[in-house]
């Protein structure tokens, strides 16, 4: 019994030093500048998110900050969501007609939903939005632009 205590002990002892370290605390994707952002992506975003793509795809495997900025990318705003990656439907039932239907567009629609949005919110550390408690903000329109929607 003795033992377990010193063991507790020590864990709690190691645990408090190390949260007292200085500069281990990571900067929140909210909080970080333009040039914090860029580096951010090139580091984390860009090859955590090709092994994603790759995996449903491999012809995904030369993807670049393009793929998803669009022309974003060449121009350096990096803005989104991107004019240029597919136009999602902009009313439920188009949505549910074209994307929930056919199994090759639903094949890409879970692999979004599943996959994609839960990744890349979690590397931002932002809540992904939750279609049943309709709670959380990251969602498929922080990439892709709706139909019939000004942006
Ligand atoms: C998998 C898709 C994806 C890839 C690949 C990607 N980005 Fe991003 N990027 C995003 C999303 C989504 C946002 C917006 C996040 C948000 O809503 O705050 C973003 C935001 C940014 C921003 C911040 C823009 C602003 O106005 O604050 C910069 C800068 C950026 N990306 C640069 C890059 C660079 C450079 C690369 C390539 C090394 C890259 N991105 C690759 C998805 C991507
Ligand atoms: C981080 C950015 C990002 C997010 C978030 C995202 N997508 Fe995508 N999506 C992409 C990229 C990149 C492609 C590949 C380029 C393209 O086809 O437009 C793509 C492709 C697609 C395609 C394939 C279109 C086709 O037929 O070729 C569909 C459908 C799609 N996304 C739906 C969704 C849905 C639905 C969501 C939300 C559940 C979502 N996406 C969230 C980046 C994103």
């Amino acid at each position: 019994m003795k033992r377990v205590w010193i063991a507790v002990g020590l864990f709690v002892a190691a645990c408090g030093g190390e949260g007292d370290a200085p500069d281990v605390e990571p900067i929140a994707w909210k909080d970080m500048s333009f040039e914090q952002r860029d580096e951010f992506m090139e580091d984390v975003v860009l090859p955590r998110m090709t092994e994603i793509f790759v995996a449903f795809d491999a012809s995904f495997e030369g993807m670049t900050c393009a793929t998803c900025h669009g022309d974003g990318a060449t121009d350096g705003t990096y803005a989104m969501p991107s004019p240029q990656l597919t136009v999602l439907p902009g009313t439920e039932e188009a949505f549910i007609e074209k994307y929930e239907t056919d199994p090759e567009h639903a094949r890409w629609s879970d692999f979004m939903f599943e996959r994609v949005v839960p990744e890349i919110a979690s590397l931002l550390q932002v809540p992904r939005f939750d279609p049943v408690t309709q709670t959380g903000e990251f969602s498929c329109y922080n990439c892709h632009t709706l139909e019939g929607v000004e942006q």
